[in-house]
């Protein structure tokens, strides 16, 4: 595997596979890799002739600068996780070399963009679209590859492919989750061993809804997660939307749709640690 921190380099090496007409693979990340992140570049290796991995902690996507200082970085052992899934070449660049000027570009995707995550994290999405948005041109990868943990975050970059007329395709991969249920995350790394037993009550009181909503109206379902979550020490829920699974504009009743999926955040132990998951009701 190759490690590259240019974007020349990156390009030079690319345009032989090009050329070539190999299938190019690509897999964005900001590094802390885990078993989520081996799950989609494993993936990416069986459907593609080369895997490109990019490791860069995007500063364009935090609104809260305090969540990007304390944000895991552990590119050396990211680069050896790499090598063992068997991934091609790792993209590991500088805040530089990718935004030698300030990004001004602005990307607008509303609903998917402005709701939940868009409405906490004013910015974040459009952080999301830029760098993304560069690695697409960069890389022009067949296929690039997303957690479904993030599903918002599907749904804004399924937009701007449209939008911009990027010819790939998006993959998205199954959330990979601890045993105890709690989604795996770069910043699990950041909770105490009693922080992440704690969390792992998320996804329980996620999991149980689905039972209630044979019996239960559409709110009160929502209502009673959020009660579940908050009841417990450690944690407090930030919002729960219950939301179509294409458009994520609010849905109030079952029948309104047939892809329905509730998101969550939650805040976690006394840093607090900001977690996401979400579950699917329908669809
Ligand atoms: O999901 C992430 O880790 C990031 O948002 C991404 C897609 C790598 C862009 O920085």
């Amino acid at each position: 595997m190759k490690v590259i921190s240019t974007i020349a380099e990156l390009k030079a090496d690319l345009a032989l596979a090009h050329e070539n007409g190999k299938t190019i693979g690509l897999v964005p990340t900001m590094g802390a890799l885990h078993e989520g992140h081996a799950s989609l570049v494993r993936r990416s290796v069986e459907e593609n002739d080369v895997t490109v991995v990019s490791i860069f902690l995007n500063p364009t996507q935090f609104n809260d600068k305090t969540d990007l200082a304390k944000y895991p970085r552990t590119l050396e052992a990211d680069c050896r996780l790499l090598e063992q899934y068997g991934a091609t070449i790792a993209f590991a660049p500088s805040v530089e070399e990718i935004y030698p000027e300030p990004d001004t570009r602005q990307f607008s995707y509303p609903p998917t963009d402005s709701v939940m995550e868009g409405a906490f994290r004013p910015g974040h999405f459009n952080g999301v679209c830029q760098i993304v948005s560069k690695l697409f041109m960069m890389v022009e990868p067949d296929r690039a590859y997303f957690g479904e943990k993030d599903f918002q975050q599907i749904a804004v970059i399924r937009r701007m492919v449209d939008d911009l007329g990027f010819c790939l395709q998006i993959v998205p991969c199954p959330v990979v989750r601890e045993e105890s249920g709690l989604a795996m995350s770069s910043r699990n790394t950041l909770l105490t061993d009693a922080e992440r037993q704690t969390a792992s009550h998320i996804y329980q009181a996620l999991r149980r809804s689905r039972e209630w909503m044979e019996q239960e109206s559409l709110e009160n379902v929502r209502q009673r997660v959020v009660a579940e979550i908050n009841a417990v020490d450690g944690l407090e829920v930030q919002y729960y939307s219950i939301v179509d699974g294409r458009t994520l504009a609010d849905v109030s009743d079952w029948n309104e749709s047939d892809d329905i999926v509730g998101c969550i955040t939650v805040y976690c132990g006394s840093q607090p640690i900001r977690l996401i998951d979400h579950i699917r009701y329908k669809g």
